[in-house]
């Protein structure tokens, strides 16, 4: 109207909004943008997610408890049953309209868990990985090889947008065709690698089979997660290639790759970006939250997420909290040792892969690949190690490697256990996540 100035909507303030630079506010600051932001996350889920309202008021607990980080303990816990129980949408905190992109996951059992992103989660996500792949070592400029899948899986599209986000060249070939992975190596050049461990280890095949030494490609960076690998594993790899190896941590339900990255210069375990997720450490049984240092099962909260926010979801992975190093203010989680649900218990002995992994990559005669088969003949559970050698070798060879490891098992790890050594390349290769444990127990 004429004479009438009309006032727009102020923009969006976004000074509070990640970037993709590795922030270096201090451990106050940062404080204070959690608890902001926990209470926005944990009014907004409870106003406009059933599920939360509903969980909040059995456990007799308010949005308007939330004073201190510390009153979150007083919140539910979310599982991955709940996610389940509101398949497909139904623990979307905004109209289905406003979500631009679903994942899920593989639903090897039951259905599948679904999670969605707005627009602004997108872009959050992207900065938080762009953050992660500088802090694995990646620059602006770098060519970067996207070997996670793409499609559901959260791997392969949440390292792209980041890489493009970055400024860096993306080749995102996903998982799978290995010799023309291979092959697109060699011709394009990357720094820069982002795949399993486990499926990174069949490139590496894949290249001696071809006659490249896998130390002399442009590879020098290796940023590898969606799986647990070991110290043992990092050796290997670096051993083989002179690449960096580090470590990459994140969950479909929480946002995807890029909740935590490990950095190139000190390899000590990964910074959890916690402008953006609070992280807690529980007894899994008791469900108390422990001191950092502890370890017990991660829990995590989503500060920023818009189309689905997480209160305290039980990720059912084992590590600990360590103080900032590479990134003072941001706490460290200690590597995944592993599951919960991939816990084997051995006659009364806890026993995770990564445990039998170590002492199968200290036998160099032995290839990294490994199944752990579980069986019940009787009323005893049995571990039997299934491994390969890299090169065939005669029987009583083969039997001394199979004793020794089955000694070193027993000594360090404290489980009795067989070991089979199979034929070279016999042992289940994956395109992503590794198979580690094979289930052969009779069903309930
Ligand atoms: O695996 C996201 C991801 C993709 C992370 C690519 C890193 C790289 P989900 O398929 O939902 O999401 O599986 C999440 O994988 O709860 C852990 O048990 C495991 N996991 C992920 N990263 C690591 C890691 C992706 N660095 C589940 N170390 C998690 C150990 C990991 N376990």
């Amino acid at each position: 109207m004429a004479g009438m100035t009309t006032e727009s909507a102020p923009p969006q303030r976004r000074s509070d909004l990640p970037d993709h630079e590795i922030p270096t506010m201090s451990v106050d600051e940062l404080r204070a943008t959690q608890l902001k932001r926990l209470r926005r996350t944990v009014r907004t889920a409870y106003e406009h997610v059933p599920h939360y309202r509903e969980a909040f008021t059995a456990a007799g607990a308010h949005p308007d408890d939330l004073q201190t980080l510390s009153d979150l303990a007083r919140m539910p816990f979310t599982t991955k049953a709940d996610l389940r129980a509101n398949y497909p949408f139904g623990m979307f905190a905004v109209p289905r309209e406003q979500v631009v992109r679903v994942h899920a996951s593989s639903g090897t059992t039951g259905r599948p868990t679904v999670v969605g992103y707005t627009k602004r989660d997108i872009d959050t996500w992207a900065d938080l990985m762009a953050r992660s792949i500088r802090l694995a070592g990646g620059h602006p400029g770098d060519i970067v090889h996207v070997a996670y899948g793409y499609g559901l899986f959260t791997g392969g599209l949440g390292a792209h947008y980041g890489v493009e986000r970055l400024g860096a060249t993306v080749v995102p070939v996903s998982g799978g065709m290995t010799e023309r992975q291979v092959q697109l190596i060699s011709d394009f050049g990357p720094r820069v690698i982002m795949v399993t461990p486990s499926y990174f280890l069949s490139l590496l095949d894949e290249m001696e089979r071809e006659g490249i030494d896998p130390a002399s490609t442009s590879l020098q960076v290796g940023i590898f997660g969606a799986e647990p690998w070991t110290e043992a594993m990092r050796q290997e790899i670096e051993r083989r290639t002179g690449m960096d190896a580090v470590d990459i941590y994140g969950l479909s339900e929480v946002m995807g790759p890029g909740v935590a990255q490990e950095a190139a210069t000190t390899k000590d375990g990964l910074h959890l970006w916690e402008d953006h997720f609070y992280p807690e450490v529980i007894d899994p049984v008791t469900e108390e939250v422990l001191p950092d240092g502890e370890v017990g099962e991660l829990v995590l909260t989503s500060l920023s997420k818009e189309a689905m926010p997480v209160i305290r979801y039980r990720t059912r992975d084992l590590t600990r909290l360590l103080p900032g190093t590479a990134v003072p203010s941001m706490r460290r989680m200690e590597k995944v040792t592993g599951r919960t649900d991939d816990m084997m218990i051995i006659r009364g002995v806890n026993v995770f892969p990564t445990q039998i992994e170590e002492h199968v990559l200290a036998e160099p005669r032995l290839s990294p690949y490994f199944q752990c088969v579980l069986t019940q003949p009787g009323r005893m559970v049995e571990l039997t190690v299934l491994v390969e050698p890299l090169e065939r070798l005669d029987a009583g060879a083969a039997d001394e490697i199979a004793r020794t490891l089955q000694h070193a098992i027993k000594t360090h790890v404290g489980t009795t256990c067989r070991v089979q050594v199979r034929e070279p390349g016999s042992i289940e290769r994956s395109i992503g996540k590794a198979r580690r444990i094979v289930d052969e127990r009779p069903r309930p």
